[in-house]
């Protein structure tokens, strides 16, 4: 049943407030790849580097939300669709709340991440590809899942026989079987200062 017996009640204190008291803007870090392509690596890298300086931030990330928030859900296309669903809605809420937010969720389906990206004002949500070939990420396998879905133990999985689609123009690419950790971090902490974000 949806609520449509329902009136949005307006803040008083806005997300503007809330920045100026941070010192600084807030942004959607939108993290997408495979599994293994270092989305979470690099996002609590990112947030490490922010937080030393003085940023309000939060990670949301796959494996911890589908604990929680999300764990009634599989990995059925219906059921990552929802996934990101209800993602991007906390994202919204964490953007209000004036906290540089990350993401790091596989993300694979271009309408959905589009979705996310229309959900908030313009400019504030930055797609950033982790691109690694699927072998690399097959080859490192950090969580064993990879070997566990060719021997058809887990179904569906992304890149195997549930479909990923790379994001066509992402706000950044980076390449992450080809740079380092703090070369990954140095040009996303480059763009957000472009941006002007802090
Ligand atoms: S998403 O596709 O809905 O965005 P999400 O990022 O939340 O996925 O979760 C991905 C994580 O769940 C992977 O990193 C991996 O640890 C785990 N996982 C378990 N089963 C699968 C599967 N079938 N496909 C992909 N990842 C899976």
């Amino acid at each position: 049943m949806t609520s449509s017996n329902t009136v949005w009640h307006p803040a008083t204190i806005k997300r503007q407030d809330r920045e100026k008291l941070h010192h600084h803007k807030s942004a959607i870090l939108w993290f997408t790849g495979f599994s293994g392509s270092g989305k979470s690596t690099l996002a609590h890298a990112v947030e490490d580097y922010l937080h030393q300086k003085g940023i309000s931030t939060f990670v949301l990330d796959g494996d911890n939300i589908r604990k929680g928030l999300c764990n009634d859900l599989g990995f059925s296309d219906a059921d990552r669709v929802e996934n990101i669903r209800r993602i991007s809605e906390v994202a919204k809420l964490m953007l209000e709340s004036g906290t540089m937010t990350l993401t790091a969720f596989i993300s694979p389906f271009k309408s959905d991440r589009m979705t996310a990206r229309n959900l908030m004002p313009e400019g504030d949500f930055l797609e950033i590809y982790c691109c690694c070939s699927l072998d690399v990420c097959e080859q490192r396998d950090i969580k064993g899942l990879y070997k566990k879905a060719r021997a058809g133990e887990i179904p569906f999985f992304t890149g195997i026989d549930s479909i990923y689609e790379p994001p066509e123009k992402p706000e950044l690419i980076i390449n992450t079987d080809k740079q380092t950790l703090e070369e990954s971090v140095a040009l996303i902490i480059e763009h957000l200062r472009y941006k002007q974000f802090f």
